[in-house]
C-alpha cells in the first residue's frame, strides 16, 4: 500500500481506528501499523489514542499539479513549461541538476512533498518533513555566461517576499545575501547553483524552502527558525495556494532578471533589507571586520561602510552586532 493512500485517509477531525482504515485501503491492521510508523518516520505527526485509532495532529494538505496551475496568474502559467511533483525525491535541487543535461529544457519546476536529503547552504542539509513544508526548484537558462548572475539569489528573495505577501504574510525580510526571517528566524532558505559554461550558454537551478508548519519538538534544525503557522495563528496559508505564488513570482523575477539584471531588484531589496542601518560583523579571510551595512548595489553585494569608507562584499559572513 502506498502511504499516500493512506495519509489522504487519515483526518485532523477525529481519530480512525486501524480496523476500519484496513477495511477502507483493504489491507490489513499490520499493513496499516507498518505505514503509520512509514509516515512518523518522515515526519507526518501523528496522535495514536488506545481504542480509538489514529489522528492526525493538523490537517494535511497535499500538493496538487492542477490546483497549482489554476492558481498561477494565466501570463505566468503560460510561462512554466512543465510543473514535476513528486512524493519524495533525494533534493529538488539535484534533480533539476540531473535533468538539466537534456538542454532541452527550460523553466521546469520540481515540487516535492519530502525530501531525504534536502540540501541547504554552505553544505548544510535541509530538513523537509513530509507534507509540511515546500521544497521548490526552478531550472532556468541564461545564454551569456555566469558573470551577469551575482545578484540572482537576492532577485530570488524579493520573489519569496512578494509570493508571501500575495498569501497575506507581510512580517518577513531579507537577511543579505538572501535569509528569508520573522521574528529573526529563519522562514525560508533559498539555494541558487549553477551549471553549464562560465562565458557561454549556462543554467541555474534555484531551489526555495518555505517552512509552513514545522513540528515544535523538531531538533534536527541547527538554527533558530519560524513557519508560517506560528506567524498566521495557526492557520498558514494553504499550501497549493503558496505554491502556485511562489512558482509565479518566481518565473516573473527570472524574465525580469534576464531582461534587467538585479538592478531592477535594488529598491525591492532595500525595502526588505533587515541589515540597512544596521552595525554588523563580517568575517572575512583577514579577520573580523565591523562596520555599518548600508543597503546593496547593482550587482548585490552588500555595502559596508567602515570608519566612513564604503566598501562592497560579494561573499562573506554577516552577523549583526549588538552595540
Ligand atoms: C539555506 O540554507 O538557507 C538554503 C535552503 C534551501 C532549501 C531548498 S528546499 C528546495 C531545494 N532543494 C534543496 O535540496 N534545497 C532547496
Amino acid at each position: 500500500m502506498d502511504s499516500r493512500l493512506l495519509l489522504s485517509a487519515l483526518s485532523s477531525e477525529r481519530a480512525i481506528s486501524g480496523t476500519e482504515l484496513a477495511t477502507r485501503l483493504g489491507v490489513t491492521r499490520a499493513a496499516i501499523w507498518k505505514q503509520i510508523e512509514n509516515l512518523r518516520e518522515l515526519g507526518i505527526v501523528i496522535e495514536a489514542a488506545a481504542g480509538a485509532g489514529y489522528r492526525l495532529v493538523w490537517p494535511v494538505e497535499l500538493l496538487d499539479a492542477a490546483t497549482i496551475r489554476a492558481g498561477m496568474p494565466p501570463a505566468l502559467r503560460d510561462r512554466l513549461s512543465e510543473l514535476d511533483l513528486r512524493w519524495q525525491v533525494d533534493s529538488t535541487n539535484s534533480e533539476l541538476m540531473r535533468r538539466a543535461a537534456d538542454i532541452s529544457l527550460d523553466r521546469i519546476v520540481c515540487l516535492a512533498e519530502t525530501q531525504s536529503s534536502g540540501r541547504g547552504r554552505r553544505g548544510r542539509s535541509w530538513h523537509s518533513p513530509l507534507a509540511g513544508n515546500l521544497y521548490c526548484s526552478v531550472l532556468c537558462r541564461f545564454p551569456h555566461g555566469m558573470a551577469g548572475l551575482s545578484g540572482l539569489s537576492l532577485a530570488v528573495g524579493v520573489a519569496v517576499i512578494r509570493a508571501l505577501a500575495d498569501c497575506g504574510i507581510d512580517e518577513v525580510g531579507l537577511k543579505w545575501p538572501n535569509d528569508v526571517l520573522a521574528r529573526g528566524k529563519k522562514l525560508a532558505g533559498i539555494l541558487v547553483e549553477l551549471g553549464g559554461e562560465f562565458l557561454g550558454p549556462c543554467h541555474a537551478v534555484i531551489g526555495v524552502g518555505i517552512n509552513l508548519r514545522l513540528h515544535a519538538a523538531d531538533d534536527a534544525i541547527d538554527q533558530p527558525w519560524i513557519d508560517l503557522a506560528t506567524l498566521s495563528d495557526a492557520a498558514p496559508p494553504s499550501r497549493n495556494r503558496l505554491a502556485a505564488h511562489l512558482i509565479a513570482r518566481l518565473l516573473e523575477a527570472l524574465d525580469e532578471f534576464a531582461t534587467q539584471g538585479f538592478a531592477a531588484f535594488v529598491d525591492a531589496y532595500g525595502q526588505h533589507d533587515l541589515l540597512a542601518g544596521k552595525p554588523i560583523r563580517l568575517s572575512t579571510p583577514q579577520g573580523a571586520q565591523d562596520g555599518i551595512a548600508i543597503g546593496v548595489d547593482e550587482r548585490g553585494a552588500l555595502r559596508v561602510s567602515e570608519s566612513g569608507v564604503i566598501r562592497s562584499y560579494d561573499s562573506v559572513e554577516v552577523s549583526v552586532r549588538s552595540i
